[in-house]
Parts: structure tokens; sequence; C-alpha cells
């Protein structure tokens, strides 16, 4: 589905580059993970998914078609939910297909039935500032939804969260992913979220970003806590944790 080809990327500002000959492949309707150190770029290979900058050389595609071409194809989810405070759930929801200017009604059906899906109906009139921090990143989801993208780009969406909250929407997104099969890429910095959440984990080891190490993790679907506790499970962590220290310490 998405498609990287020996993509180079480099900031203007930089005089190094960033990306370099990268090449990677992402089925349709997989979950991946993404890891790697703080830094190293993770959240700009994610501004080249959704085209906010451009590769200096090689091609991004989806389904073959370079994404210049492409308009919608992925939604974004950022670390903090960048709801906007003068807006009501409702509102905040609605914003994709107003930006679409999609009929009143037909905006009002579809934020009805993504805010009754991700249990937050009865909030619909209400302001961010009234919901908790895990209520507002289930908004922040539900309208990644209503921006129509197969493509679902999460970075560190959970990461601001306490532990509890974080674990039960980790179940919750599972629980979403199961129903839509939508592609996910999920930037985290946490091996265990990675683990639990992924069909894959692709570890990024070397500056500038060359290669993805593919790490395939041996669960099925429906997860439970508890397959984390597998000892061969417990023994990928520890892999993936010797793999950012190295990186770290470099
Ligand atoms: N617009 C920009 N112009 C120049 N350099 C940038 C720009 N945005 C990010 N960078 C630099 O690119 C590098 C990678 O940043 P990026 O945000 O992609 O890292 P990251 O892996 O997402 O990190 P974190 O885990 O902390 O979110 C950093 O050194 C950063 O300073
Ligand atoms: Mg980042």
């Amino acid at each position: 589905m998405l498609k990287f080809d020996n993509v180079t990327f480099k900031y203007d500002s930089d005089d190094y580059e960033m990306i370099k000959g990268l090449s990677f492949n992402v089925q349709d309707g997989e979950f991946i993970s993404l890891i790697g150190a703080s830094g190293c770029g993770k959240s700009t290979a994610f501004r080249l998914i959704n085209g906010l900058e451009k590769p200096q050389s090689g091609s991004i595609t989806i389904n073959g078609t370079p994404i210049k071409e492409l308009k919608n194809y992925s939604s974004y989810m950022p670390q903090k939910d960048l709801l906007y405070p003068w807006r009501t759930i409702e509102k905040n929801v609605c914003l994709p297909m107003e930006l679409r200017k999609e009929s009143k009604e037909k905006m009002k059906k579809a934020a009805e039935e993504i805010l009754e899906e991700v249990g937050l109906l009865e909030y619909r009139n209400k302001y961010p500032r009234d919901l908790s921090g895990g209520m507002r990143q289930r908004v922040s989801f539900a309208r990644a939804l209503l921006a129509g993208a197969n493509l679902l780009l999460l970075d560190e969406p959970f990461s601001a969260l306490d532990s509890l909250t974080r674990i039960g929407l980790q179940e919750w997104l599972l629980t979403e992913w199961e129903k839509r099969k939508n592609t996910i890429l999920f930037v985290t910095h946490d091996v265990e979220e990675a683990i639990f959440l992924s069909q894959k984990v692709f570890v990024i080891t070397d500056r500038p970003i060359t290669h993805f190490e593919e790490y395939v993790v041996p669960l099925d679907y429906p997860r439970k806590r508890d397959d984390l506790k597998r000892s061969d499970i417990m023994e990928l962590k520890e892999e993936l944790i010797k793999k950012l220290r190295q990186e770290e310490v470099k």
C-alpha cells in the first residue's frame, strides 16, 4: 500500500541528510509501530508521508500512485490532541468534513455515529476543557477517522497520558482497528506499547536513516495483556530495548 523507494531527505536548514536511500513497504490493513531514539526522524518520516515535506530524491507511493497526485490519503494524529478549545466536541470532530465542504446534515450524522462509537456522544456539546486527557485523545482519533483516510499516522498519541488510561486506550485502539482494518503507523517510545499493539515493529538504528530493522510480533489478535508475559515476547522486548540503547549511546 505505502511504499518508500530509495528516499533521501534533508531539511533545508541542515547540511546533513536525515534519511538516506530509505526503502520500505507497508501492506494494506497492517498495524506497524515505529520506534527509535528521540530526534532520530520519526516525525520527519510522517511529514514525508503526509506530504508536508518533500524528499530530495526517491519516491513515495500509495498503491503505485505518487503521493503528490493524491489527496486525503492519510490522517495525522499528533501527540497532543490539538483540539480547538472554542469549538464543541462535535464541531471539533466535524472539522475535516467542514474543510471538505460537506453538508450540515451529513456532518451531523457522521459526527453522531463516530462519537457514539468512541463512547462520547453525550459530550458532543461540551468543550475540550470539560474532558479528561484520555477522552480528548478519543475525540482526536474520531476526528482523524472522519478525515476519511485509510492510512492513519499516529505520532505518540498516548505518551502524555497516565499509565492506566494509556493501557485502556491501547485496548480500545486495537478493537477499533480490528473493526475497521485501517492501515496504522504508530510512533512510540514505549517498546511494550509497540509490541502489544502491532504486527510488526520497525526500529530505527542508524543516522542518517538508511533502513528500518523489521521485527514481527509473534502474537495473534485479539491480544491480552498477559501475552506480554510470554517468554518469547519478553525476549523480543529485551532485544528491542537493547537496540534502542545502542542507538542512544552512539
Ligand atoms: N522543520 C525542521 N527544520 C530543520 N530541522 C528539523 C525540523 N523539524 C525537525 N528537525 C530536526 O530533525 C531531527 C528529527 O526530528 P523529528 O521530529 O523527526 O524526530 P523524532 O524522531 O520524531 O523525535 P521525538 O522522538 O523526540 O519526537 C531533529 O534533529 C530535529 O531537530
Ligand atoms: Mg517526534
